[in-house]
């Protein structure tokens, strides 16, 4: 086993941005991967059962883990009782993600400014908070696969999405309680916070497009495209600091509640018109964000970052000096492609063509739901199919130049769908 070595688990756009980050002398698994990550010379993909035998059978150096699920199932727990470095907090510490009145609570007692909210246990509880459902939004509480978040546009659709929540038709979550919220606006951004427990780096912002549809429109999705970093157009100094101060009290909360948050912190803010534009805490997710994973950590090994080292060193002693004059000269923007029926439901087996065209510099595919075949096409295998990723001197470049690469003429499948207008609010173009 070479020096450097991870497994990393997960399937998705994020993990395929990790193994692409971590470096090419890099000895990497991905447990179960796609099929971007299986043609990756130093990636094999792996079935893995029982992380914590795998990493110390093959000597492995650290564990990245993707996704929720595998956090919030204690994943990290077994993994660091075995004395092996993990990338990812604790199963209690994840419970910033997989409760939303857990990350209420702790937002309460730490001072952390996030949209009024009270749990609701029956709709006799809802009705005495608010008659008007479109001044509000429904949380289910617990893991709902990323549709757990209703903006009711209609009191009759309130209804029905909280009988459905109690019924624990999503995925359970919201059978034991229902988080509803004041429902603000403006400009969301994807901050991450690399965190040993004690101390913290930001790395720079991402802005996500969790719509389906071009202008911010139709279903709520998983994220549908995204671009890094952020301009001071949209997040101002001032606005960065106190961002800055969220992800402090954050860590330094955790600390003092005796569970010290190790790994990735995902923090969701809102630049609140209600709250004159500042920061207000609209979800924190315990792992990276996909797809901003495939703009932020692009961006960072573009710019010389070692990614490897960065993100193994939240397991002890966090690094924070491997982002010290840190000089961003680029910017990276990724386009998802999802299949037909997405986000209600997916299509599977579709042939993806044009992955072989000559794309210009800077612009590649993560691979997200994707597999081979048996004649060895790579096709189609759930929601988000994969993206387009690129990155240049300017967004708009980047913009131009993944655009291009799309249609019949370069990537494209049956009954693709994407978003023509990714980074728009920071491109000039
Ligand atoms: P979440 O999964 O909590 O990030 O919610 C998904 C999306 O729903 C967010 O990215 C926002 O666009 C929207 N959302 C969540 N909470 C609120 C809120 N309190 N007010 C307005 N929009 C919200
Ligand atoms: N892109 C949003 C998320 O990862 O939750």
């Amino acid at each position: 086993m070479s020096e450097r070595s991870a497994l990393i688990i997960g399937n998705g756009g994020r993990e395929h941005a990790f193994a692409k980050t971590l470096g090419d002398n890099v000895t990497i698994y991905v447990a179960p991967g796609n099929a971007g990550t299986g043609l990756m010379s130093n990636v094999t993909n792996v079935v893995v059962d029982d992380p914590a035998t795998f990493v110390t059978e093959h000597s492995i150096d650290v564990t990245i883990i993707g996704p929720e699920a595998p956090l919030v199932a204690g994943v990290s727990d077994n993994l660091r009782s075995a004395d092996v470095t993990v990338v990812g907090p604790s199963q209690f510490a994840a419970q910033l993600e997989s409760s939303k009145s857990f990350a209420c609570n702790f937002m309460d007692k730490h001072g952390i400014a996030y949209p009024k909210s009270t749990t609701v246990h029956n709709l006799d509880q809802y009705n005495a908070i608010t008659d008007d459902a479109t001044t509000i939004v429904i949380k289910a509480d617990g893991l709902a696969g990323g549709k757990g978040v209703v903006l009711p546009e209609s009191n009759a659709v309130a209804t029905a999405t909280l009988e459905a929540m109690f019924d624990g038709a999503y995925d359970g979550a919201g059978k034991n309680g229902v988080v509803i919220q004041e429902r603000l606006s403006g400009p969301e951004v994807s901050a991450f916070a690399l965190t040993d427990g004690t101390d913290f780096v930001l790395l720079p912002f991402a802005q996500d497009h969790k719509r389906l549809k071009d202008g911010d429109k139709g279903p709520n999705t998983g994220g549908m495209g995204a671009y890094a970093p952020v301009p001071e157009s949209i997040v101002s100094p001032a606005q960065y600091e106190k961002i800055k101060d969220i992800a402090k009290k954050t860590v330094d909360g955790m600390k003092a509640d005796g569970h010290p948050y190790q790994g990735i912190l995902y923090i969701g803010v809102m630049l609140a018109q209600e709250r004159g534009g500042d920061p207000v805490v609209i979800e924190y997710n315990a792992r990276f964000g996909d797809p901003e994973a495939e703009v932020v950590l692009t961006i960072l090994a573009e710019a010389g970052v070692d990614v490897y080292e960065l993100l193994k060193s939240t397991d002890s002693k966090l690094n924070g000096e491997l982002l010290e004059g840190l000089n961003l000269t680029q910017s990276a923007l990724t386009i998802c492609f999802a299949s037909a029926g997405y986000p209600e439901s997916s299509h599977k087996g579709d042939e993806i063509l044009g992955l072989d065209t000559e794309f210009p510099d800077g612009v590649f595919v993560h691979h997200a739901a994707t597999t081979l075949n048996n004649d060895g096409d790579v096709v189609t295998n759930g929601g988000r199919v994969l993206y387009v990723t690129s990155v240049a001197d300017t967004i708009d470049e980047a913009a131009t130049n993944a655009y291009s690469v799309i249609g019949d003429n370069g990537v494209h499948f049956e009954g693709m769908q994407y978003r023509t207008d990714i980074g728009k609010q920071a491109r000039t173009t």
